[in-house]
């Protein structure tokens, strides 16, 4: 039975990729923190590990009660990381700082596994040209426009410079379905009869079905590819009121329809922000998220994932939102 250790099982995604090794066939080991919830990780097959990457030394102790029990990965999927933070440099040490000090561990423990694969984002790259409307390619410059972003591309930055070692990289565009919690939010607030829009310029977003993300892991971690990189995405483009008329026709919602200008989203994150700092947190309404908020083009290139694994998403928007509201609904999140 082939090993996988996936980092950051306890969260949405991680749990997913959990669920698909076992489905799979593979020996799973979850890699979670000793504060980690296992409340979506009940399956009695599954193994636990408690990883602290905070140092090298840390992950070295653990690597090295690992070799103490035979275990070996074959594969690492290193999906741990940090979406949302309350101190600014807490982006950089979780998402950066600590895959180097896995990665610098691996290496030193001479346990490095067939297959690494890196959890980033398209956030990495950033938004595409909002003039010509093309979508990110690997080709381009990265040019992320928020922390979060920044310290993916860090992180990036150290792996691909790693010349001997077997990386691939996943870039996905935003991931949705059960047990989410962003989008969720929104789903909640056309549940409650409202539909907002941030600003009067049309955006473009993509999105991947977590299901659909989680396969293609799997496939690319087994394929024969190494030192690559992929933008996921579910290969379409929705514009934002398509977002918002999928989810009411799955509520069965009516809703009153409403913009709030950027101007005004600026000011509130910028006041927010400079408050916040003085104890040095970021309020969740901040610079970078009016960033991300305003920019209208979220298109990434998703031909090579079709080249390289004939790979086409199974779900589109309106069958996966669907699905996870169906979800929300059954766990009464709705
Ligand atoms: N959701 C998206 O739309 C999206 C899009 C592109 C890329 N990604 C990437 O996908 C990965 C998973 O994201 P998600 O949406 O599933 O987020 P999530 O639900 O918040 O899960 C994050 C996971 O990372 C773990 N983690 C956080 N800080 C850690 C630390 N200091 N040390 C060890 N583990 C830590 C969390 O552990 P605890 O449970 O202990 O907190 C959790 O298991 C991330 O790398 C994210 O950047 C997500």
């Amino acid at each position: 039975m082939k090993k996988v250790l996936i980092t950051g099982a306890s969260g949405f995604i991680g749990s997913f990729l959990v669920e698909e090794g076992l489905k799979q066939g593979f020996q799973v080991y979850a890699g979670i923190r000793k504060s980690s919830s296992r409340a979506y990780l009940q399956d009695p097959g599954i193994v636990f590990i408690e990883f602290d990457f905070s140092t090298r030394e840390k992950v070295l102790e653990t690597l090295a009660q690992c070799k103490a029990e035979n275990i070996r990965f074959q594969y690492i999927v290193h999906n741990a990381g940090l979406t949302k933070a309350q101190k600014k440099e807490d982006f950089y040490n979780v998402n950066c700082r600590n895959t180097i000090h896995f990665i610098e561990a691996l290496i030193q423990a001479d346990m490095v596994p067939e297959k690494f694969i890196f959890v980033s984002s398209l956030a990495a790259f950033g938004p595409g040209n909002p003039d010509t409307g093309e979508p990110v390619r690997h080709t381009h410059e990265p040019k992320p426009i928020e922390l979060y972003g920044k310290s993916k591309l860090e992180a990036e930055r150290y792996i691909t410079s790693l010349k001997d070692f077997p990386w691939l990289i996943v870039r996905p565009t935003g991931v949705y379905g059960p047990k989410e919690k962003d989008y969720f939010v929104f789903f909640q607030t056309i549940n409650r009869g409202m539909e907002p829009y941030i600003g009067f310029r049309k955006q473009t977003l993509t999105f991947i079905y977590v299901r659909d993300l989680v396969r293609l892991i799997f496939i690319a971690m087994t394929s024969s590819f190494i030192h690559k990189a992929w933008f996921v995405s579910d290969g379409k483009e929705y514009p934002s009121e398509q977002f918002a008329e999928i989810t009411k026709r799955a509520l069965g919602k009516k809703t009153i329809r409403f913009t709030v200008p950027l101007f005004l989203v600026k000011t509130i994150a910028t006041v927010g922000e400079r408050v916040a700092g003085l104890w040095g947190n970021i309020p969740t309404l901040n610079k970078d998220k009016y960033n991300v908020l305003k920019s209208t083009n979220w298109r990434c290139e998703v031909e090579p994932l079709e080249q390289d694994f004939g790979f086409k998403a199974e779900y589109d928007l309106e069958k996966g939102v669907q699905e996870a509201l169906d979800w929300y609904k059954k766990e009464k999140w709705l």
